[in-house]
């Protein structure tokens, strides 16, 4: 979480930083500041958005050519000015941006303080800045990267930071473990940055910085070592991304612009990884280690929120179509309950950022008890990608909005081909089912360009149940971890409570809910459960429930029970979670701006969570 900028090189730099916090705001919005390096350290900082930052900004000094930025989402302290960062320490010759938690602040808080530190805020950052300070004030001999690195051994948790040492203005220091940082080169100039969305404007050569790297960044300078002082191999990747990704173009929204991309990045999904005739796949990243899933004793999904749903619809597709066992976790529960783990299991890591911090930690555990570690990430070059074995991108391109939408269709498109791919190798699928579902998906895209021309239909069926406090969704099978997906792009956006429900469950509980208030929203298909979920709505008109249904097209029997119906093409019941996902991604999106609420920055909420 947070988003960090530095900069050194010869622009101005006030507008590298402010035009980067704007990109990166989608890590955190409580709080931004800026601490612009000339010939003294100018430091600006307000809690809220880049924008009030900005307007507070207007008539200050900025000029200068190398500095610091930071948009936050609060751990530590409350979202107010004085914990926003940058953070200066006592004395003023440090400031300092961080990502991340330092857990032994407290510790080294009263340390501090019994040497007769003064702290401004509430924060763990303001503890580490001083601790540099500290360690640069013990002889003259020490210099701030030396001192950076004595703090650094000192710390436990983790962090993403980036350094400015008001006695050598000619240099950045960042650092990092735990917490992303990206170094862009230029000619002449260098940024760093928590992703690289504010750095591809100016260049796509990056150095990814690893765990325990200290990179000391001059203008024309870059020097990689690690913590301890030795120097460290630096590996210059080409970032495969355009400026426009990063632009909302016709759009009012990044949400609705990533909702109406998905035609689009499925096929890029799916491109050059099925063979022309159809009746293969290749997943390039997989092949050196297929044989081992093959054989794997079980298949373990970890993920957090969206991730996890798509890992609930990769569960059923693997157990359906390769027979082979599958767990999925939330990451966040299983790095921490000591599960059993072996040689013969294989664990998958699904993550958008390929940085969430319990999806990371969790992976690594497994990595240590022996497991095969796999990543389904989109975010190339990150934290999770590059800890795995091996790994399968979902190329759906970068994702803004902070509620996640093309990238779960992404991610269940590679959970499709990995359980067909698995279901061929193994020999248990016939080629005629294998053609035909393979078929099926090329198909997907334009069906989903079908139902985003019913968008304006959505958005009136939006208007009648804007004013809903809860919302239930249910669904059955496949449609299930949609019904899941459904009601958190509602919680999220709109902060209408929804739940989602395993419709059969409806009457151990949920049932208890419904009255002539509550609208229901079940997730209906024509497979083999059709019956059953008739029978669920039945149970819900029956005490006066509204219902919404996702129908497939033709069906006028659900049409008539139901009061308002989205109507998606018919599927193949597993590829149905890919069309039926995208009505419920445009109803959130229309119930929230109908209420007002910030769509692309929702509260409390952000897009990569590096912290636990
Ligand atoms: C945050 C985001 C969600 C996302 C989840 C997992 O909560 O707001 O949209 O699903 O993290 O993120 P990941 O990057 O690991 O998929």
């Amino acid at each position: 979480m947070c988003g960090i900028i530095g900069y050194i090189g010869e622009k101005n730099v006030y507008a590298v930083l402010i035009n980067g916090l704007k990109r990166l705001e989608y890590r955190g919005y409580d709080s931004a500041g800026v601490a612009i390096c000339n010939s003294k350290l100018n430091i600006y900082k307000q809690q809220g958005k880049v924008s009030s930052l900005e307007k507070y900004i207007a008539d200050k000094d900025v000029a200068g050519t190398m500095g610091i930025a930071h948009t936050r989402w609060a751990t530590h302290g409350e979202p107010n000015d004085k914990n926003a960062h940058p953070h200066l320490s006592m004395k003023g010759k440090f400031s300092i941006v961080h990502n991340g938690i330092i857990e032994n602040y407290a510790d080294l808080k009263k340390d501090l303080i019994r040497e007769g530190v003064k702290f401004q805020s509430d924060t763990d950052t303001e503890v580490l800045v001083n601790l540099i300070e500290y360690f640069y004030d013990q002889d003259e001999s020490v210099t701030a990267e030396m001192a950076i690195r004595l703090a650094l051994s000192k710390v436990v948790g983790a962090y993403g930071i980036v350094v400015v040492c008001r006695d050598e203005l000619n240099k950045i220091i960042a650092a990092r473990k735990g917490s992303p940082l990206v170094i862009g080169i230029g000619r002449g100039e260098y940024f760093i940055a928590s992703d690289a969305s504010p750095i591809i404007e100016y260049t796509n050569q990056v150095v990814y910085l690893n765990d325990y790297d200290v990179a000391i960044i001059g203008k024309d300078t870059l020097i990689l070592k690690n913590i301890e002082n030795s120097s460290v191999a630096m590996t210059i990747q080409k970032l495969d991304m355009s400026i426009g990704e990063m632009e909302k173009g016709d759009f009012e929204h990044f949400m609705l612009k990533e909702i109406f991309e998905q035609p689009k990045t499925i096929s890029d999904t799916f491109r050059g990884r099925v063979s022309p005739d159809k009746t293969d796949i290749i997943l390039g990243g997989l092949l050196d280690v297929f044989p081992k899933i093959e054989k794997a004793r079980r298949i373990i999904i970890i993920g957090c929120g969206t991730s996890w749903h798509a890992a609930l619809i990769g569960e059923y597709l693997i157990e359906e179509y390769a027979r082979i066992s599958v767990e999925v976790e939330y990451a966040s529960e299983f790095r921490y309950r000591k599960p059993v783990l072996t040689k013969e299991d294989v664990v998958i890591a699904i993550s958008q950022s390929g940085e969430t911090a319990d999806t990371l930690a969790a992976l690594k555990m497994a990595k240590e008890e022996g497991a095969l570690i796999l990543g389904i990430c989109n975010v190339v070059g990150s934290s999770i990608a590059r800890e795995t074995d091996a790994g399968v991108y979902t190329h759906a391109g970068v994702e803004i909005g902070v509620a996640s939408t093309k990238a779960f269709t992404a991610q269940v498109t590679v959970l499709t081909m990995l359980a067909l791919k698995l279901a061929k190798t193994k020999n248990i699928i016939s080629q005629d089912t294998f053609v035909s579902l393979i078929k099926e998906l090329y198909e997907i895209p334009e069906k989903i360009k079908t139902i985003l021309t019913t968008h304006l239909y959505i958005k009136k069926v939006a208007e009648k149940y804007k004013d809903a406090v809860n919302a239930l969704y249910l669904g059955r099978g496949y449609l299930f971890p949609v019904a899941l997906e459904g009601a958190l792009k509602l919680k999220e956006i709109s902060y209408v409570h929804a739940e989602g429900y395993a419709a059969g469950e409806m009457k151990h509980g949920p049932i208890a809910l419904i009255d002539e208030k509550i609208p229901v929203v079940v997730v209906a298909s024509q497979d083999g459960f059709y019956e059953k979920i008739v029978s669920n709505i039945q149970e819900v008109k029956a005490r006066k429930g509204d219902i919404i249904a996702v129908v497939s097209e033709g069906d006028n029997h659900l049409k008539e029970l139901a009061d308002d119906t989205f109507e998606i093409p018919k599927a193949h019941p597993a590829l149905a979670p890919l069309l039926a996902v995208i009505p419920l991604q445009l109803f959130a999106y229309h119930i929230a701006v109908l209420r007002g609420c910030n769509i692309d920055q929702p509260r409390n909420l952000a897009k990569s969570v590096t912290v636990e």
